[in-house]
């Protein structure tokens, strides 16, 4: 049995181009780019690689994005002062504020204060309900991206049994619900879950994102089985390496995202995604396609 690689590189090229075309559509229409705002507090070198690569690939389809770097030390007030600014502002549609951010500031209080139409991250808590309810509205990039990174490879969900590892907001929970709206048998999976192995040796998709370097070894999964690594790690060695060890797993598998170039660039290109939605939502025009969110 062949391994497809589940490449999310080359499939994010594929949608800038799309989105490219897509903003190019929209300028002739509205006089106006969609816009996103990109905030980065501190100098954590993850998050700034991060913003960057966000910042870039706004720049590569179009999209508005000014810079908005912030000290370490921003006042919570300040910060909450510039998404208040950044709410009222007519040119941006979307406002993403890098997580994690430095000690001493809420980041509930900075992220349920973003106007919920410009919630580019699906975090606020108006958004995860309607998720929940099955409403169209903008949802998490990462699993979200998965879901795009699934069905563009021809990767049927409905009937499926899918194992999600790891209950994070960002990428577990909103995972599941993504799934199960899309007719899976979901189990979700956890540090504390007995016998994790056996849940996931039932699983047809397995998305590890647990956060644990190399956990998934080739005795965790079923022959033939999706394997989706959300997890990304540097060795002591500086090697990048995901949640699943992808040299014992790739033989097993039936398809498998390598790390890097497989969830990450799926993120991106959601988030740009869902800038446009929030753009056409903001501007009445008909959102396409519908996303199907339960
Ligand atoms: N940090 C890691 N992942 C994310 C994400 O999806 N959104 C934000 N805002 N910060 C993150």
């Amino acid at each position: 049995m062949s391994t497809v690689i589940l490449n999310g590189r080359e499939l994010s090229q594929t949608l800038f181009e799309e989105q490219k075309k897509k903003v190019e559509d929209l300028v002739r229409l509205k006089g106006r780019p969609p816009g996103l705002a990109v905030v980065l507090v501190g100098q954590d070198p993850a998050s700034e690689t991060y913003v960057r690569n966000k910042r870039a690939a706004c720049k590569k389809v179009g999209i508005h994005a000014p810079d908005i770097n912030l000290p370490p030390d921003v006042p919570q007030a300040e910060l909450v002062h510039r998404i208040d600014s950044l709410n009222r502002d007519p040119s941006i549609d979307g406002i993403l504020v890098q997580l994690p951010l430095p000690s001493g500031l809420s980041k509930d209080e900075v992220l349920y204060r973003i106007d919920p139409d410009k919630d580019v991250d699906g975090f606020h808590p108006l958004n995860v309900g309607k998720m929940l309810i099955g409403l169209e509205t903008l949802t998490p990039c990462t699993p979200t991206g998965i879901m795009t990174l699934l069905d563009r490879n021809g990767i049927r969900i409905s009937g499926k049994n899918a194992v999600v590892l790891g209950r994070s907001l960002i990428v577990g929970k909103p995972m599941a619900l993504l799934l199960m709206a899309r007719d899976a048998t979901v189990t979700v999976c956890h540090s504390r879950t007995a016998n994790l192995q056996e849940e996931t040796r039932r699983a047809d998709i397995v998305v590890a994102a647990m956060g644990k370097p190399l956990m998934v070894t080739a005795d965790f999964i079923k022959p033939g089985a999706v394997v989706i690594d959300v997890g990304i790690s540097r060795t002591a060695d500086g090697k990048l390496v995901g949640d699943v060890d992808y040299a014992s797993v790739f033989p097993v598998a039936s398809a498998i995202t390598p790390v890097p170039g497989g969830v990450g660039p799926m993120t991106i290109a959601t988030l740009l995604d869902n800038t446009i939605r929030a753009f056409c939502f903001r501007e009445g025009i008909p959102l396409q396609p519908a996303r199907k969110n339960a």
